[in-house]
């Protein structure tokens, strides 16, 4: 605080206190009046006293201007007097969060130890990882971790990245960055829809068969390297499986078209400064736990 603003404060802190005692003491009456202790005014018959305050009321409004003249010596307060005992809210938030991770701390260490298959059916983990997961993954992934148009979902036993303990963990800790290129320009307007039309005959859907026939050759050129020559796709490079039903980005011919022409990137965040090892731990846990 700038010293003009601080000395502002001080001032008008001070003045008011002793405006207030002044107040308090000068319209004391220790005696009664030599009148009849009214005030004069009347109305209707009904005159308006004026008594003393009783002197426990004199004596509370007393000692809260002692108090309050204690506390900003005590307590920061008078502009940028931080009082004599150096209390801060930085200093007593600090000992809060020291203290709560104190706490926290035996319970991870406790479960950093145990196998994510083990603590994954733990009650306690399944609370604090609905928890962390409504904080830190429902923005993206959805409350009930379904997912939606563009973000997985985490629920289902379907893994673009994969879904053992292990990948699930390096998924958040590292974030993952999905590379399907745009294949438009390489293959042609043809060569999309023969390959669109391919994919959708691996999953069963009605379509025009020398059109598909043509795409399994566009298919068997391009796109195998990464989704694999029965189409299940590679976890190792986050290329889905084309065949399962399962779209990230939508199923129908429009958008499984677009998804090959223009090419996809999805990018799952790394989490690993914002939530540390042991929060992740706790997630890995409640996230596998979600499709078993
Ligand atoms: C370099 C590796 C690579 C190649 C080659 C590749 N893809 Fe992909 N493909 C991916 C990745 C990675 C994704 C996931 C993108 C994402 O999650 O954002 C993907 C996503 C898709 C999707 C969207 C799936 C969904 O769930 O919505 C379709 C459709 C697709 N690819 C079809 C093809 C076709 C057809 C070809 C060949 C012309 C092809 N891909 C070639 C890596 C590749
Ligand atoms: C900013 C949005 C965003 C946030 C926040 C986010 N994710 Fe993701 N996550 C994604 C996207 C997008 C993908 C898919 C990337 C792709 O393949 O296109 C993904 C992928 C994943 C995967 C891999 C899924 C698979 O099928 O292999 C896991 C696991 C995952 N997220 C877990 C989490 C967890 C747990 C959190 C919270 C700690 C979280 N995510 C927070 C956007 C997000």
């Amino acid at each position: 605080m700038a010293s003009f603003w601080s000395m502002w404060i001080i001032i008008l802190t001070s003045i008011t206190f002793v405006g207030i005692t002044w107040i308090l003491f000068a319209n004391r009456k220790g005696e009664k009046r030599a009148t009849d202790n009214t005030t004069g005014h009347e109305y209707d018959g009904i005159q308006e006293l004026d008594n003393p305050l009783p002197a426990w009321w004199f004596y509370m409004f007393v000692l809260t201007i002692v108090w309050g003249v204690g506390y900003l010596i005590l307590y920061p307060g008078m502009g940028n007097f931080p009082g004599v005992l150096g209390w801060t809210q930085i200093d007593q938030h600090d000992r809060k969060v020291a203290a709560a991770d104190e706490k926290f701390r035996a319970m991870r260490d406790r479960y950093m130890a145990l196998p994510i298959e083990e603590i994954a059916v733990d009650p306690a983990v399944r609370k604090m990882g609905t928890r962390m997961f409504s904080n830190n993954c429902a923005q993206c992934h959805g409350a009930d971790a379904k997912g939606s148009y563009g973000f997985p979902n985490l629920t289902d036993g379907d893994w673009i990245f994969g879904g053992t303990p292990d990948a699930i963990k390096h998924s958040i800790t590292k974030g993952r960055q999905a590379a399907m290129p745009a294949w438009g320009t390489i293959i042609g307007d043809k060569g999309v829809e023969d390959v669109t039309a391919y994919v959708m005959s691996i999953n069963g859907r009605s379509t025009n068969d020398e059109h598909a026939a043509a795409g399994e050759t566009v298919y068997q050129t391009y796109c195998v390297a990464c989704h694999g020559a029965d189409a299940t796709g590679n976890p190792a490079l986050g290329a889905p499986n084309l065949k399962n039903g399962i779209w990230l980005y939508g199923g129908n011919p429009e958008q499984v078209s677009h998804s090959i022409r223009a090419g996809r990137n999805g990018v799952m965040p790394a989490l690993e400064n914002m939530l540390g090892e042991d929060k992740i731990h706790i997630l890995t846990a409640y996230v596998y736990g979600l499709s078993q």
